[in-house]
């Protein structure tokens, strides 16, 4: 039976254009979509967008919009920058969408009649800007603000239903023992239960009626649905879960074979990592695989964010860089779960280094000296003929594919990626080594074809294996290595394989950047 794999994003607010945070949350959705495709998965990605609630309705006033219109028009951006950005998503989910809103309205329904809500009244501390009803660990007392985000809390007092989430905290507890790998990092675990499990967890308000803009209560219409709630059912609403067709439901949630991955950046963990599995629990459904929290992207001024203002829209630097560049910086630069900071001459540098030099290098210097020393065809390896030099770097290629698997199952990019640059290096080391001009110069062919063949060999492999984040470039490679096709390397190396293929169009893959004159155009840009 064919693996499965359900990877989701958090749905964004679309509020404001997007920034190179979603694009990180996005990119790394997407580049492990696309892995475990190349895996031989059958795979289904989901990203979209949260519509509802009072930060959205508050913005569209302030543009003199219905929220409709005015999200209509956002989720068009979204959408553009996806494309641009090469996101392959199966599905974009709207939580304004009819299809959304009913199962929205039926889990509500479920709900009340299994007795997990109740009628009552909420007062407290809210913020607007998250969406979110503060936990007292949340509140910095001296100015009433939010620890999250640190914008101003309001108070509001308000007749709500109450979700009986307190009832589910010993199965959560007992959920989080028996599976070890279910919230990653291992350290947001502990922060779930010591702060937010250990002190009580109350029983969470799930309707609103203060404003409109939501999902109303079927059972009591001047109640709307609270937006976390709303939000967290896109996972299963986008599948088609208690609609007519729910077949997409079936394959990825309820078959045992799927593996089922939600990908956040690490604020909105308790939303994730707390109320969504106790939702799970109360509607009778399986726990998704994993649960990423992944961290910031920050500069300067602290986390990249809209109310900071500090945001780099990513289409300025696709547009100039093209969006292999900015893929592969974010999935290069940042380590899973931690922050890191962006700075334009850390992107320009990156480039610089890696795309440019390395890899660029390898397979500008490799095909000049195909298409010069074998009349453009790949040579053939001679086995019986290698050197202890060119047998330690055969081994070095399996050891790089089975590793490179190894570390993508367990979600840590940077590192596989590095892997594929050591193999680089490796490539370019061979080169500066055997000088094959020399080779050539004197007529020492096999030797000569040998290392050609090796050059070649690693080319395909780094390439098939950085495909999920070079999406473009790595397919431009395999092109110019005579290929038609990009295929998983597996341990079963066919060195062979590639000989005979004929090099076409060779040009430079990644023209070196004068960084001086990006930064300059950077700064221009971004502090216009
Ligand atoms: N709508 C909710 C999510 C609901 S999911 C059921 C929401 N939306 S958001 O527009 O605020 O997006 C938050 C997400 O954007 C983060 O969880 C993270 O994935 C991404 N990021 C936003 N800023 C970021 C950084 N500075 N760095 C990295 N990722 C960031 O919360």
């Amino acid at each position: 039976m064919t693996p499965r794999f359900y990877i989701t994003t958090p749905i964004y607010y679309p509020n404001a254009n997007l920034h190179l945070g979603h694009a990180y949350t996005t990119i790394t959705a997407d580049v492990l979509a696309r892995y475990k495709k190349m895996q031989g998965y059958e795979v289904f990605l989901v990203t979209g967008a949260d519509e509802h609630g009072q930060k959205i309705a508050k913005k569209a006033a302030e543009n003199n919009q219905s929220p409709q219109v005015f999200v209509d028009y956002m989720v068009q951006k979204f959408k553009n920058l996806w494309e641009k950005l090469d996101i392959n998503y199966q599905q974009f989910i709207r939580t304004s969408a009819q299809s959304h809103v009913e199962t929205v309205q039926k889990i509500f329904t479920l709900l009340l009649q299994q007795d997990d809500l109740y009628l009552g009244h909420y007062q407290g501390w809210y913020c607007i800007a998250c969406e979110a009803f503060s936990a007292a660990s949340q509140i910095n007392k001296i100015n009433n603000s939010c620890q999250v985000c640190q914008g101003k809390l309001i108070n509001i007092a308000e007749a709500t239903y109450f979700f009986k989430v307190g009832k589910y905290t010993k199965q959560l507890l007992n959920y989080y023992e028996k599976h070890p790998l279910f919230l990653w990092p291992l350290h947001r675990k502990t922060e779930m239960i010591n702060n937010f499990i250990k002190p009580g967890l109350n029983d969470l308000s799930i309707t609103r009626t203060s404003f409109t803009w939501g999902i109303k209560v079927l059972e009591n219409p001047q109640h709307i649905v609270y937006v976390w709630i709303d939000a967290l059912s896109n996972y299963l609403t986008a599948l088609g879960f208690l609609q007519a067709d729910d077949r997409n439901f079936k394959k990825f949630w309820l078959e045992p074979n799927c593996e089922i991955v939600h990908i956040i950046g690490k604020e909105i963990s308790r939303f994730h990592m707390i109320y969504w599995p106790i939702l799970l629990m109360a509607l009778n459904l399986r726990q998704p695989s994993a649960i990423l929290a992944h961290g910031w992207i920050i500069n300067e001024v602290g986390k990249m964010s809209k109310t900071k203002g500090n945001v780099i829209d990513p289409l300025i630097l696709i547009e100039r860089y093209q969006a292999d560049s900015l893929r592969f910086f974010l999935m290069k630069e940042m380590v899973f779960g931690n922050d890191a900071k962006y700075s334009h001459e850390l992107f320009l540098n990156c480039y610089n280094s890696f795309l440019a030099n390395d890899l660029g290098n390898l397979l500008a210097r490799t095909t000049a000296m195909i298409i010069k020393y074998c009349d453009g065809k790949i040579p053939t390896i001679t086995l019986t003929k290698i050197t202890n030099n060119e047998t330690d770097i055969i081994d070095k290629i399996k050891k790089t594919i089975s590793d490179f698997k190894m570390l993508m199952d367990q979600f840590h990019i940077n590192e596989a990626i590095n892997l594929v640059f050591e193999l680089i290096t490796v490539g370019n080391k061979l080169i500066d080594l055997t000088k094959p001009w020399t080779l050539y110069q004197t007529n020492q062919t096999i030797a000569l074809h040998n290392i050609l063949n090796l050059l070649g060999n690693i080319l395909v492999i780094a390439s098939a294996l950085l495909s999920p984040i070079l999406v473009k470039h790595s397919w431009e490679i395999h092109q110019q290595l005579g290929l038609v096709q990009i295929i998983m390397p597996t341990g079963a190396l066919d060195l062979n394989g590639i000989s005979n293929k004929v090099i076409k169009n060779p040009k430079i893959l990644f023209p070196r950047l004068n960084i001086k004159t990006e930064l300059t155009y950077l700064d221009n840009y971004f502090n216009k």
